[in-house]
């Protein structure tokens, strides 16, 4: 399963990614509100640093425009990810972006069929948003799953990118119904470490070693 982190905090991101766990990075028009940086200088610093895809999310709503964003966003760097949204609009840049050659991320997936038509326009992730389906009282998990399925049963290549991830247990369920990508906030990514028995292992381990009386160095 590939690690992208969603964010545009270029010291987070740096963190993750000297450990190895940063495969990409995704953005969105929040996220660069968060940053309160411009969208074209931070994208290029984080595409300076990793070296997988890094998504940056087009602003219109028509088809041409989107293109002519996705194009500009794309000069970036050569890792750019256009990231368009699941509209009709959307699926036609998706088609005229993914035939020149740029990876194509489409977001803001809620069902199936919304996966099917990213997948024939070329998508090269679909990003279905579990945490908002949620929120719904819906079960996202289960989107991931479902499109895992009707794309192994077509054989269709684009990669599903599990998005809105708020909890550790929203990454363990999405590796285990096989998505390919999942991109969570840096919390979530360290927050994986964690286990009670881990630290209470610590704690007596450090104890007992204490009682010995010895030291390494
Ligand atoms: O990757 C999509 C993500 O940024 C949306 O997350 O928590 O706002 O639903 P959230």
């Amino acid at each position: 399963m590939k690690f992208f982190v969603d964010t545009a905090d270029v010291a987070a991101i740096k963190e993750l990614n000297d450990l190895g766990m940063v495969d990409g990075v995704t953005t969105n028009p929040s996220i660069i509100l968060k940053s309160g940086r411009d969208i074209l200088e931070v994208t290029r610093e984080i595409c300076g640093i990793v070296s997988g895809p890094v998504s940056a999310e087009v602003v219109a709503l028509d088809a041409a425009t989107m293109i002519s964003e996705g194009r500009k966003l794309a000069e970036i760097a050569p890792n750019i990810t256009v990231k368009v949204p699941l509209t009709w609009d959307g699926l036609q840049a998706c088609k005229v972006l993914s035939g020149e050659g740029k990876m194509v991320n489409v977001t803001l997936c809620f069902s199936v069929n919304q996966a099917i038509l990213a997948a024939k326009a070329g998508a090269t992730f679909i990003s279905p948003f579990i945490g908002r389906l949620d929120d719904i009282n819906l079960d996202g998990v289960e989107l991931i799953s479902d499109i895992r399925q009707v794309y192994d049963n077509y054989g269709f290549d684009t990669q599903i990118l599990a998005a809105s991830i708020r909890t550790v247990n929203h990454v363990t369920q999405c590796a285990l119904v096989g998505a390919d990508v999942m991109t969570a906030p840096p919390s979530v990514i360290k927050a994986m470490v964690n286990h009670p028995l881990t630290d209470s292992g610590i704690a007596q381990f450090m104890k007992d070693w204490a009682k010995t009386g010895q030291k390494i160095l």
